[in-house]
């Protein structure tokens, strides 16, 4: 069994700021903060905590990545952990795959970029998302047609309770658009430590998300060769981040954490609906023949693209994206959600849900 008494213990910050490590830059703070680089440590970190509550209830615990997917509504009363595990070995191949197991605190864009050097196929829709590999699997994070379930093979997590390592594959996880079981059953119950990727040998690259698209096809008029072979992953990697640098706000300049709601998902019914009332309403199929609506769309039409009040507002390309230029309070973002909340649902009758997580 394991010798928690011998693990090194990481230094355990009291009342840490946590305004740096948070992508809205929201101005909270932990009672303790500790960077954890090894699943020992993790394992050394979690006996502690046990052993300081004794009898009584365990300190709350938040495992922070990126902090990218975070709205830190309030002071975190309990232990913040900077999950900081890194490391990417190939742990199997075959023919046409290569399984490549990540640590948990490697950089989300830096890891795709590694994949493109070494020809690791199938990540490079996903270039550019900000955020740690081993928060990638919570919100199963996915841009222009592609999301992480699809390169996915298992992931290791540490059970908070007990201290012991689980694996989780592809069916254990059960990934949905933005969503797994970490955000349901499993939510707060483990802590990731790696991922492992199954990847391709060959490229097959996914271009046919209508952004990327119009990119190529706009290209191709521009005396570019697109449309008579497909664009090689390369240029699928160059175009995602140059449609991501010229929409999304690069949260170190303005704090922001992404889509702040999700694409809500209506019934044929209430779509055609829609359409009638409001010309031009984007929406794509999904399964069960219902729809998903674009909220940026809804966001954009109400009338909020580049609203401002105060500290926050809603960014001037993109309305799916709240800013916080000013660092203001978490309390304050989410008073000007649910403002967009209310204002969707009385013009489009459509509830928006939230899609980062909030602390509060
Ligand atoms: N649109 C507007 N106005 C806006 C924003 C969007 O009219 O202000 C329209 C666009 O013109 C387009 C449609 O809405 O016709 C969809 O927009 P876009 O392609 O930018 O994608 P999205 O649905 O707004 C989703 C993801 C993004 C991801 C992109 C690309 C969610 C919640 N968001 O955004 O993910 O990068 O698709 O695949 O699913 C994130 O999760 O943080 C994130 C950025």
């Amino acid at each position: 069994m394991d010798n928690h008494s011998a693990m090194p213990l990481p230094t355990m910050m009291p009342s840490a700021s946590l305004q740096s490590l948070n992508t809205l830059a929201v101005p909270a703070t932990a009672a303790f903060l500790a960077r954890v680089s090894s699943v020992e440590q993790l394992r050394a970190v979690l006996a502690w905590r046990k052993q300081e509550a004794g009898q009584g209830d365990p300190l709350p615990i938040m495992a922070l990545g990126g902090g990218s997917n975070v709205v830190l509504a309030a002071d975190f009363p309990g232990l913040v952990l900077q999950i900081d595990i890194q490391g990417r070995d190939i742990i199997a191949e075959d023919d046409d795959y290569v399984w490549l197991k990540v640590g948990a605190g490697e950089n989300w864009h830096q890891l795709v970029e590694f994949c493109m050097n070494f020809h690791y196929w199938g990540l490079e829709n996903l270039a550019l998302i900000p955020g740690s590999v081993g928060a990638a699997p919570i919100q199963n994070i996915g841009a222009y047609g592609v999301e992480l379930c699809d390169y996915f093979s298992e992931l290791s997590a540490v059970e908070i309770k007990s201290g012991l390592s689980v694996n989780f594959d592809k069916t254990a996880c059960r990934f949905g658009y933005r969503d797994s079981i970490f955000k349901q059953q499993m939510k707060d119950r483990y802590i990731i430590t790696s991922v492992t990727f199954k990847l391709r040998k060959e490229p097959a690259v996914v271009c046919e998300y209508p952004a990327l698209k119009q990119f190529f096809e706009q290209q191709s008029e521009e005396g570019l060769e697109y449309g008579v072979e497909p664009p090689s992953p390369h240029r699928v990697f160059d175009a995602v981040c140059s449609i991501r640098q010229s929409k999304l706000p690069d949260p170190d300049v303005i704090p922001n954490v992404g889509s702040f709601f999700k694409n809500p998902v209506v019934t044929q019914e209430q779509y055609q609906n829609l359409q009638q009332q409001h010309e031009g309403l984007v929406g794509y199929p999904v399964e069960n023949g219902q729809i998903k609506l674009a909220a940026g769309w809804l966001i954009d039409q109400a009338g909020w693209r580049g609203y401002q009040q105060n500290s926050v507002g809603v960014h001037k390309d993109q309305a799916l994206v709240l800013v916080n230029p000013g660092h203001a309070s978490g309390a304050e973002i989410l008073l000007l959600a649910k403002k967009i909340q209310d204002d969707i649902k009385a013009k489009f009758g459509v509830v928006l849900e939230v899609e980062p997580r909030i602390y509060q």
